[in-house]
């Protein structure tokens, strides 16, 4: 039964116009139109362009009347019918993109913590860092990460140390550490659906919103920043139906995929002025995990020193005069989602979680740091890029000040390991390497 005769029928019947007459003026046979009418024959696309245009109706709307009745008859299972069509519109939206975008959903991996782009992640480094530590150090109960970054280190801590304590300032680190991280109830397939629901979304029926409006044709193509935006607030509307790991996910699932498809060097100091390519949102899980033997912090290093116990504190601070807060303010402004005003080229929102580390006082930060914490052993990581020819890169706290600071309270060993730097285009570190430091502190 095609309804498109339906509809033919009642305009027909509310024109006053009879059937004789219809075949007189289309020259459709009599009892081809009362099939049509009666929904037991579909009208060939140019009898329906003649009906259209004697009743005066819009040829284009009973066209698509047409193709969709044609499309329902072909369904062969009506139980997921609607399924069917849904996935149908999209394989239409996406045109070619499609199949990797439902191969990348469906059958790869979830996305690893370690894929992130992050300055100064130790991801390339982890064998050597916990060969030189199992080497130096014993008895290691209680492991801390202090500045934790993307949660590499601690991560593999976690699969070693009975316990593991992990703290960054930042606000979009630390939902990302207890997405991936702490225990939790949460569903997966409920957050599968969330994921499913915001792949099918058309951007070009989205409206501007506060993340499109700020950040779209700058860090990120215009419509997608509209499903971004979308997006981030679909999952505040949600808070209260998602338990909070299932949020947790969803925000650090948003993070690491808008990660691939942002117009940057890695960092949101700056965005590549040049027409956007457009990539396509296709969000992938995150591969969420629960511990139980870990513990979270979003706090500053040097207060949270002074309420800790650990075997082992890991110290790999800033190095230099860029904050991490501002490299990464578009996700802290994502996370936060109180939507502030943002200033200057880059959109940044007012300054906060300034770390001391960044600044000239780094020195005494470190020397305070070392002396606060109750810690048997001091691992810091550091990297020598004090020759670079930029200023902003040039290292806070230099050498032979950390071997000074280090000393005051134990015994250190150094150790060198050959790295390439992190360069943002234009600074050249020539000799650039990467050094742990271990310090048995003094009883
Ligand atoms: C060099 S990165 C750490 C990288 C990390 N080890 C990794 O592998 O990803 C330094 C981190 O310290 C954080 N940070 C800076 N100052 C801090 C402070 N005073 N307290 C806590 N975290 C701080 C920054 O947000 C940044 O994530």
């Amino acid at each position: 039964m095609y309804q498109i005769g339906g509809i033919l029928k009642t305009v027909r019947e509310q024109k006053g116009v009879q059937l004789i007459d219809v075949q007189t003026q289309t020259g459709i046979d009599l009892s081809q139109l009362s099939r049509i009418e009666n929904g037991k024959r579909l009208p060939t696309p140019e009898q329906l362009k003649e009906l259209s245009s004697l009743y005066g109706i819009d040829s284009t709307t009973m066209q698509i009347q047409r193709q969709s009745d044609k499309i329902i008859t072909t369904l062969e299972n009506l139980e997921y019918g609607l399924e069917s069509l849904a996935v149908a519109r999209e394989k239409i939206l996406h045109g070619n993109d499609y199949v990797s975008m439902f191969c990348d959903t469906h059958f790869t991996k979830p996305i690893a913590l370690s894929s992130r782009r992050y300055i100064g992640s130790k991801a390339k480094l982890l064998d050597w860092i916990f060969d030189t530590i199992d080497a130096n150090t014993d008895r290691i109960n209680t492991f801390c990460d202090i500045f934790a970054g993307t949660g590499v280190v601690a991560n593999v801590a976690l699969s070693r140390y009975r316990h593991v304590i992990m703290n960054d300032l930042l606000y979009s680190n630390n939902i990302i550490y207890k997405a991936f991280f702490s225990p939790g109830e949460w569903d997966k397939e409920k957050v599968a659906a969330y994921i499913e629901r915001y792949n099918a979304l058309d951007p070009n029926k989205l409206r501007e919103n506060y993340f499109s409006k700020n950040f779209g044709g700058k860090f990120f193509e215009a419509s997608e920043a509209k499903r971004i935006g979308y997006i981030r607030q679909d999952i505040e509307n949600h808070k209260k139906e998602l338990t909070e790991k299932e949020y947790n996910v969803l925000l650090a699932t948003l993070i690491y995929n808008i990660d691939k498809i942002a117009n940057t060097l890695g960092h949101f100091e700056a965005y590549i002025r040049k027409p956007i390519e457009h990539k396509p949102l296709c969000l992938k899980i995150i591969d969420a995990k629960e511990f139980q033997n870990v513990e979270i912090f979003r706090e500053d290093s040097n207060k949270l020193a002074r309420r800790i116990h650990c075997d082992v504190v890991y110290i790999d601070p800033p190095y230099n005069s860029r904050q991490y807060s501002r490299f990464y303010h578009v996700y802290e402004t994502l996370v936060k989602w109180n939507k502030p005003k943002l200033s200057g080229v880059a959109m940044k929102p007012p300054q906060e979680n300034m770390s001391e580390y960044c600044s000239s006082r780094a020195g005494q930060a470190m020397r305070d740091l070392v002396n606060s914490i109750d810690a048997r052993y001091i691992v810091v990581s550091y990297n020598n890029t004090y020759k670079s020819k930029s200023s902003s890169s040039e290292n806070k706290i230099q050498f032979d000040e950390l071997i000074g600071i280090l000393n005051e309270v134990g015994e250190t060993r150094i150790f060198e390991h050959g790295h390439r730097a992190f360069n943002a285009g234009k600074t050249e570190f020539t000799d650039h390497k990467e050094f742990l430091f271990v310090t048995r502190k003094h009883e």
